[in-house]
């Protein structure tokens, strides 16, 4: 294994959650969920080189999301990466990341998860591990539960705590969303809190997800899904932030064929026909005054890749 003594960028994509069913707490604090994963083309951009330590700078080319929130220090989920491959792998090369960070922070899309992903592949690059996938996605679990997904990307059935995933037969050209991003974080612990609150006392049925919504995914069409889209932990971000009623309401006024809030929120996504009503639906809603900042993207893209240097894809 020796460091190959290059530059790479690595892309890794946000996460929305089509359908999220969230169990009861689990004796070791996290729930069981029974979750759609749909990565979408808003993303992290990672640089790397080799250097002496593991180190990371974090910059933003957009407005709205919040940098000087992510620490720099070694709690940043990239430098965790680089130091639990390094020494899974045994060995001791330092790197150097700057991250370009466009999905919000603390917006329940997996941006921190996206982070990791992303300095595992670049690690994984320059460092020639020749670990498959597979056994990157492992190492992904340990540090968080959205890693793994965003090592596989597309569409997926996520199990366990998120981590166990399987593939989803999803036809169709792609869906189009709207993001409407927050000027307010949410601690998705302290939304997961707020859940086991709101249902205390009563009978949590285990999760999982309905047969209509892989029905819908396997149509490809964007009306049958838009009905479909569903949060457990959307009653908890709006207690905690009840402004997003607002948000959501404006959404449904302005034709979106769906709305859900993005895992733990606060970002809510919007499901819309075609390009044309994801344009009418951000006038709509930063005309409304409710929200700052909206975010077309579209649906499902690639997981974390490397995008330089340029890899010739078979
Ligand atoms: O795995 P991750 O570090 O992303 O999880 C952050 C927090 O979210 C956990 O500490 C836990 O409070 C909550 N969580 C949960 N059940 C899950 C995933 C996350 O309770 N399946």
């Amino acid at each position: 294994m020796s460091s190959q003594g290059g530059r790479v960028v690595v892309r890794a994509p946000a996460k929305i959650n089509l359908s999220l069913a969230v169990g009861p707490p689990r004796p070791d604090g996290y729930h069981d969920l029974a979750t759609v994963f749909h990565a979408v083309s808003l993303f992290d951009d990672l640089e790397a080189e080799p250097d002496d330590d593991i180190t990371v700078e974090v910059a933003t080319p957009s407005a709205g999301v919040r940098v000087h929130q992510v620490p720099v220090d070694s709690s940043n989920l990239a430098v965790r990466a680089a130091t639990l491959l390094a020494d899974h792998c045994g060995v001791y090369p330092g790197v150097r990341m700057r991250i370009t960070k466009r999905i919000p922070v603390a917006g329940g899309m997996a941006g921190g998860s996206a982070d990791a992903a992303a300095a595992l592949v670049a690690c994984d690059t320059l460092w020639r591990t020749g670990l498959s996938r597979d056994e990157l996605r492992d190492l992904g679990a340990q540090l968080g539960s959205d890693v793994p997904f965003a090592l596989l990307g597309g569409t997926a059935l996520g199990t366990g705590r998120g981590e166990q995933l399987t593939p989803a037969l999803a036809r169709g050209s792609g869906y189009h969303w709207v993001l409407a991003l927050s000027d307010h974080t949410l601690s998705t612990p302290e939304v997961y809190a707020e859940c086991d609150r709101l249902r205390e006392g009563r009978n949590v049925p285990d999760p999982a997800v309905s047969d209509a919504m892989m029905q819908a995914l396997r149509s490809g069409d964007p009306e049958k899904l838009g009905p479909l889209l569903h949060n457990d932990l959307q009653n908890a971000a709006v207690s905690l932030l009840p402004e997003l009623d607002r948000v959501l309401e404006v959404g449904r006024d302005f034709g979106a064929l769906g709305s859900v809030v993005s895992g733990s929120g606060p970002t809510v996504a919007f499901l819309v026909r075609d390009n044309e009503a994801a344009l009418d639906l951000s006038v709509a809603l930063t005309a409304s005054g409710v929200v700052d900042t909206t975010v077309r993207a579209s649906g499902p893209v690639p997981a974390a890749r490397l995008v330089e240097p340029m890899v010739l894809e078979h």
